[in-house]
Parts: C-alpha cells; structure tokens; sequence
C-alpha cells in the first residue's frame, strides 16, 4: 500500500507519495511538486536528493554497508576478479564459466587501441596530467571507432571496447611520458596481470608477474568499482542524459573524478604523507590545523559525504596494506605515519563529532605505491577501477524507462529587472 506524505502550503493541503527501496530506504516522490503548488526544492550539492531509483550499489552510511547488486563488499573482494565484478555490475548477475570466457576473449579482441593514437599522446605537453589525458583520449575514442548501425551491438562493443582499451590507454601514456617503448597487451594474460606487464614491461627489465601484486590490484579496483550517486557518477549520468555517446559520458565522469575532494584525494593523501613526513610534522599539529576553521586545511582521506562510520573498503584497502607491504617485506614509513594520523584523529573529540573517518582513498595510495603506480597515475588507477560502475549506471539511465534529461532547477537570487546603463553614463 502507498504511503502520502502531506504538505501544508498557502492553506491548501498536497499529498505525495512516498517511495521505498528494496532495503527499506524512504523517498518523498516530489516529481509533480511544482505542477501542484508552483515551488521548488531547494537542496546545494544534492544532499538530500534522490536523482534516481537504482538497482545497482546500496550502500548504507551509517551501517558501513556496501554491496554491488545485493553481493557484500568484502565478499566481492575475497572471492571475485575485479573481471567478474564488472560483468555482475554491467548485466546484474554474476557470470557463468561459459559467459565470462566469452567476456575475456572480447576483452582480449579488443585491448588494442589504433596505432595513431600514440601520436596524441606524444604531443601533449610532458607536464600533462594524466587524468586530462585520460579524458580527451576517451573522447577520441568515438572518432577512431564510430558508431555502429545496430544499437544492441553499439551498445555490447562500445562498452567492451572501453572496458578494455582504457587500461591500454593509462599503460601506454605512462610509458610514452618515461620515453619508453610502448607495450603491447598480451593475450594470455587476464585483465590485471595484462596491465601491469604494459605499465612495467620492458627489455632491459622483464616485468615478473607476482600473484600477490596482481591480487592486490584486483582487490583495489573490485573496491573503487561503483559507488551509487557519487559526483563523477552523477555527472555521467547527467551528461549522458543529453544522449552524447557513452564515450563523451564517461569522458566527463573522469574530469569529475579528477578534483582532489573525490577521486583525486588518493594522490593529495600521499602528498599529504610525504609532505609531513619531509617536514617533520608532528601529526598532532596536522589534525590541529584540520580542525582549525581560519585553516582552509582539510585531512585528506578523512570524512565522506556517506559514509558516517568507517568506510567498510578502507578497512579492506588498510588490511590489503599491511598484507602486501609483509609479503614483500617492505617498510614503508608512510604507512606508519598514515596508521599515527588515524590514532590522533579517531579519538579527537571533533573528528568523532563529526563523524570524520578514514575514506577508501586513505590507504589506498600506499598500496599502489608499494605496486609501483607513480603518484600522478593514481586518479587514473580509480577511474580504470570505477568504469564498470559509471557503465552500469549510464546503461540503466539510458532504459526508456528511467531516461529523462537532466536539468536541475534553481531559485534566482541576483538583480530584479533594471534598465541598462550607456557606458558613458556608468559610474
Ligand atoms: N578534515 C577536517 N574537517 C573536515 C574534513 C576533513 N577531511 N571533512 C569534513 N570536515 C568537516 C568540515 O569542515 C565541516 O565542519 P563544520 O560542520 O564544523 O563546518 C564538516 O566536517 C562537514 O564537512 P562538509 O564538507 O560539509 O561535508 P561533506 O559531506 O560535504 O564532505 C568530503 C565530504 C568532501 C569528502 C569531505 O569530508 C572532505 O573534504 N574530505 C577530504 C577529501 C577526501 O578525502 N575526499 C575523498 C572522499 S571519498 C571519494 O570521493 C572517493
């Protein structure tokens, strides 16, 4: 039975219907709103505003729940390939043995990318980041593989094609920027291992694939995979809802994904970490300067618009931290700085009011540091890893169920109607 919520406006009572999720969570239907009363909602950044019904991620911020359709997280990272992941994010069930050797060996067709690609590359100043590299050349992407007539196929190709080419792409602009030989992928070998050896392959080094390396990767992507209406997501889905191609959609969620208060805080962490560390800061100074509020200083890696308890992939990024830097037997003075900063800040009294915790981006960038990742590169490992996710939500806004253009509205707040002013006469 529906629900109605009632709302008293200029003497009149409007009722409107209340919508509940699978998981119990409750949404005021305030689509005809405007049609019946002539307001508006009023809500900066979206805090409270459902931009759609979704069947992919639910993630409960105050639990510290998050599961990919319906499977939790941590079982995800432990018994998944960030490949399957993608697949059970893309077409909503998990794979049979039969269907995800099919989506290999489409990965596989696909991983090369057209030869003249490279000379984009070569011609982006050396100082380029790559993040702005990454999101032009998938721009270009549409122009060396145009559309397909059939919309089923355009649809299945494009999004491989992607899925597949984007890490060719970061390998590639990495190993351009060192002046090296490019490598091309190999097709005997799966998706993370295939990255690696075109990030670290060279002639005068082969590259040695390590398990432990190649499951580490996978267990970071499979947690930066999706994460519901976040603001890179909400931008492809925003931009797509104009029907650009899936290319200009995802082209604009990594520039979104870029800004140091989303995706780009797993490389501020570690500038952050290597700042304090050259410094010699003591960490107490640092969470002193985060709290203060004539600081603009924030502590990167802490605090998420969600999330109001420990974010359930930092405990995994943080726990895969420590297993990889004990296997290799690597001492890494961040990460004991990174663990210092944690113990001040979990039991300062403002970071437990506002329920600041450590974020997934918090440890992360240690362990793609200890995978040999350079620090510019780390955006770009997040967008690789949060693709599947932008796919998924882009395919489902695009159902003729749920399409409709994006176009917030707003409340006008600058000058009421005046006459203009001749130069001559302005003061
Ligand atoms: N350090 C110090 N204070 C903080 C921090 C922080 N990292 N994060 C939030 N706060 C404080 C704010 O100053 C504010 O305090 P006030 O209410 O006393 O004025 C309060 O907490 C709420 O902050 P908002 O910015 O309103 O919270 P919001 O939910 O919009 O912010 C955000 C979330 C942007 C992630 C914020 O916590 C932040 O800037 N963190 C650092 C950057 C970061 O790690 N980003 C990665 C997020 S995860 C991801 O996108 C993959």
């Amino acid at each position: 039975m529906t629900e109605y919520i009632k709302f008293i406006f200029e003497g009149k009572t409007f009722e409107f219907p209340v919508v509940i999720g699978t998981e119990g969570e409750k949404a005021l239907d305030i689509g005809s709103l405007r049609n019946k009363t002539g307001i508006i909602t009023l809500d900066p950044g979206y805090a409270n505003t459902g931009s759609c019904t979704s069947d992919i991620t639910f993630m409960d911020g105050e639990k510290g729940i998050l599961r990919y359709r319906g499977i939790p997280i941590e079982q995800l990272a432990e018994y998944s390939s960030f490949r399957e992941t993608a697949y059970l994010l893309i077409h909503g069930e998990l794979p049979t043995e039969n269907k995800l050797k099919r989506f290999s060996v489409m990965l596989n067709d696909h991983s090369p990318v057209h030869e003249d690609m490279q000379y984009f590359f070569r011609n982006f100043p050396r100082a380029s980041h790559p993040m702005g590299i990454l999101s032009s050349m998938v721009t270009a992407l549409r122009s060396f593989y145009p559309e397909l007539p059939d919309m089923e196929d355009e649809v299945d190709t494009t999004v491989t094609r992607l899925l597949s080419k984007i890490r060719t792409l970061a390998a590639m602009s990495y190993k351009i920027s060192k002046g090296h030989k490019v490598v091309y992928p190999r097709p005997d070998l799966p998706y993370c291992a295939n990255f690696l050896n075109m990030m670290f392959d060279s002639p005068v080094r082969p590259y040695e694939i390590h398990e432990d390396v190649v499951k580490a990767l996978n267990i970071f992507w499979i947690l930066h995979a999706d994460h519901e209406q976040n603001c890179s997501t909400s931008a492809v889905r925003l931009v797509g809802s104009g029907k650009v191609s899936l290319y200009a959609a995802i082209s604009a969620g990594i520039a979104a994904l870029w800004g140091p208060l989303h995706g780009g805080a797993n490389q501020a962490v570690i500038e952050m970490l290597e700042k304090l560390a050259a410094q010699g800061t003591d960490v107490k100074q640092l969470v002193a300067r985060a709290k203060d509020k004539n600081d603009p200083f924030r502590l990167m890696g802490f605090g998420h618009r969600v999330y109001k308890t420990y974010d359930p992939r930092a405990k995994i990024m943080k726990a895969t931290c420590d297993k990889l830097l004990t296997q290799f037997n690597i001492n890494d003075p961040l990460l004991d700085l990174a663990k210092a900063l944690e113990e001040v800040a979990s039991t300062d009294d403002y970071f437990i009011s506002h329920n600041l915790y450590p974020n997934v981006d918090f440890y992360s960038g240690i362990v793609l540091r200890t995978i040999g990742i350079p620090t510019n590169m780390f955006t770009v490992m997040f967008a690789i890893g949060r693709l599947p996710g932008w796919i998924a939500q882009w395919k489902e806004s695009m159902d003729e169920s749920q399409w409709k253009l994006g176009r917030p509205r707003q409340i006008y707040t600058g000058p009421v109607e005046r006459d203009f002013v001749p130069i001559e006469k302005r003061s």
